[in-house]
């Protein structure tokens, strides 16, 4: 090796020795008759001192150097007058008897520090300047440590990693396919996979029990903060177990990599029905950092001439506490900021307890004091609360509260990133009506089973038929998702049937899976967790961006390798997409 010892482990044991570092110059200082030079490796900084009074060919040499030049030097690890408790590396520095400078560099387009004075575009076009920094290279340190963690529990539980095609045929998981023109078969497509769902099935089939991947999908969709186009996922399916299984393997996984990499107990996850979920939160992913549960008022204040609450299905609202204190002017903000079409609320009311005790809304008119009385009673809300409230549609009331709710939670300091509050979803409605195509789709995926139960409404009110499926929520992020499967041709070709396929379209896309449930197909279930979402939750990030090596922009692209691009007519003309005249 070019060197004895890395920039990151020298300490006050190693005096008197002579050593070798190789690294990338942080940043010099040259105080006249001495300069002193950080190098920096991904193991840490140690602090390089020249005496170029002494010796003329150093004084030279350390003059070249600029920042991010990779050097090699040797000298003698002395102990430091001026120590730095900070890094592990403070007490010491090196006497450099001899340097070298391995490779020269230009001035990067941004401080390759902590805190950057680069924005995120140009990081992103210098991306590997920008995994240089310390705390994005600490976010894929922490990214494998968990991936190793994941590999050994799960091996430890006898699941088998088994890799899976990424040049497939459909998935349908919500999302657009990304597809790849075949050479070889010319006007047909490959799909990438938008999960290896088909093929874990297919596994449990072959009698593989328990498997695991951590697995590349790729799902063309909008993106947002906590979607990329191509992203990573803990993929797993077991055969002959319940849910309640599936539920505590995965829950004794997502403790065993929070003791192990943040040594936090989470303790036993709470759970909670999809529909208690939507009417107390709003959101098939609650985040149950803070409580401020939705509270449905019809009982009390319809009937009493104020037409908006008369008129709408659901009238719910929540209890922002402390916050009666807000002035006419930061609740008319707050009524703009819902009123914006991603959030299209028409209108709140709201009601303040004042500390004085009385009670004043925004509908005085139609309610009398002994009636807010009321109101306060049902929010459980206290002299300076503020009590915040929507009427219309329910679906759509419950979704615009959601967003209120998380707004208040943010600005009240309740949605503390060191703070993590796990929960279990379970019982989603098997299907979700598709007001676009006005057909029904499968919520989860179109494998998932219906609970027996319901199997007889599926005629006579899909809606609300469950499905055994069951999403893990950590602080508002859907972490993961699953269900038991279908195992059966009957049940799955019903299914399809529901989801609008005739017959032949079943079997022209899925007849290989509903084939192989006719070869003795065990009964069987698993989940997906989102890797990229759950290292940001552990990094304590709002977007999955940093927790991957080379993302993709909000527009889908990389702007370091400019991809996506044009190919040339040659490759065009091959792959029969388009001839040239
Ligand atoms: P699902 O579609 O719920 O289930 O995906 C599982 C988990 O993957 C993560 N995820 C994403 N992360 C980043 N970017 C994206 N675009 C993205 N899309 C999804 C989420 C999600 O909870 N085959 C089923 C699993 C199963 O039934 O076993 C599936 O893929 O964290």
């Amino acid at each position: 090796m070019l060197r004895t010892h890395t920039c990151g482990e020298l300490n006050i044991s190693n005096l008197g020795q002579t050593v070798i570092l190789c690294g990338w110059v942080q940043k010099s200082r040259d105080l006249g008759g001495t300069t002193f030079i950080d190098v920096r490796d991904r193991y840490g900084l140690t602090q390089l001192v020249f005496n170029t009074d002494t010796d003329a060919t150093l004084r030279e040499k350390s003059r070249e150097l600029g920042r991010e030049f990779v050097i090699k030097v040797t000298g003698k690890v002395l102990e430091r007058s001026n120590k730095n408790t900070k890094i592990p590396t403070g007490e010491v520095e090196i006497a450099v008897a001899d340097i070298e400078i391995l490779n020269a560099a230009k001035i990067p387009p941004f401080m390759i520090e902590d805190d950057t004075d680069g924005g995120e575009e140009l990081r992103a076009k210098y991306r590997y300047l920008d995994l240089r920094r310390a705390p994005i290279r600490n976010n894929l340190i922490l990214r494998h440590k968990m991936a190793q963690e994941i590999r050994r529990y799960l091996s430890d539980l006898e699941f088998i990693e088994v890799e899976t095609p990424v040049l497939i045929k459909s998935t349908p998981e919500g999302a657009r396919d990304f597809v790849v023109p075949s050479r070889m078969n010319p006007g047909e497509f490959y799909a990438l996979p938008q999960s290896p769902q088909t093929f874990k099935q297919l596994l449990m089939v072959s009698g593989f029990d328990r498997y695991f991947q951590i697995v590349k999908c790729f799902r063309d969709e909008d993106l947002r903060a906590d979607r990329q186009p191509e992203f990573t996922q803990i993929d797993c399916e077991l055969s002959f177990i319940t849910q309640e299984d599936i539920l505590n393997i995965f829950e004794g996984l997502t403790r065993h990599l929070f003791t192990t990499v943040k040594g936090i107990d989470l303790g036993d996850f709470p759970r909670m029905q999809y529909a208690d979920a939507m009417r107390l939160y709003g959101s098939d992913k609650p985040d149950v950092r803070f409580g401020m549960e939705f509270v449905e008022l019809n009982d009390i204040v319809k009937g009493k001439g104020f037409g908006i609450f008369d008129n709408a299905e659901l009238v719910v609202g929540i209890n922002a506490k402390g916050l009666a204190s807000y002035t006419r002017k930061q609740i008319d903000e707050l009524t703009e900021w819902l009123k914006r079409p991603q959030i299209g609320v028409t209108g709140m009311i709201y009601c303040r307890y004042n500390e004085d005790g009385t009670l004043k809304s925004s509908v005085d008119k139609f309610y009398s004091e002994d009636e807010l009385t009321n109101w306060a009673a049902a929010f459980e809300a206290e002299k300076g609360d503020l009590m915040l409230i929507l009427a219309g549609p329910t679906d759509k009331v419950r979704k615009q509260l959601n967003e209120l709710r998380l707004e208040i939670g943010g600005r009240l300091g309740l949605r503390d990133k060191n703070k993590f509050a796990p929960l279990w979803v379970l019982d989603f409605p098997l299907l979700e009506w598709d007001e676009e195509t006005e057909r029904f789709h499968a919520m989860h995926h179109p494998f998932t089973s219906p609970k027996p139960e319901d199997i007889a409404l599926l005629d006579t009110d899909p809606k609300n038929v469950r499905a055994n499926a069951y999403d893990l929520v950590i602080n508002g992020t859907e972490v993961g998702g699953g269900s038991i499967r279908i195992h059966d041709r009957a049940t799955q070709s019903l299914m399809f049937k529901h989801l609008g396929f005739s017959a032949e379209e079943a079997q022209k896309q899925f007849g290989f899976l509903m084939d192989a449930f006719e070869y003795g197909a065990p009964p069987h279930g698993g989940l997906a967790l989102g890797f990229d979402r759950l290292v940001s939750i552990f990094a304590g990030l709002d977007s999955i961006r940093d927790v991957i090596a080379f993302p993709k922009n909000n527009s889908g692209r990389d702007v370091m390798i400019d991809s996506p691009s044009t190919i040339a007519d040659m490759q065009m003309n091959e792959l029969k997409i388009k001839t040239t005249v």
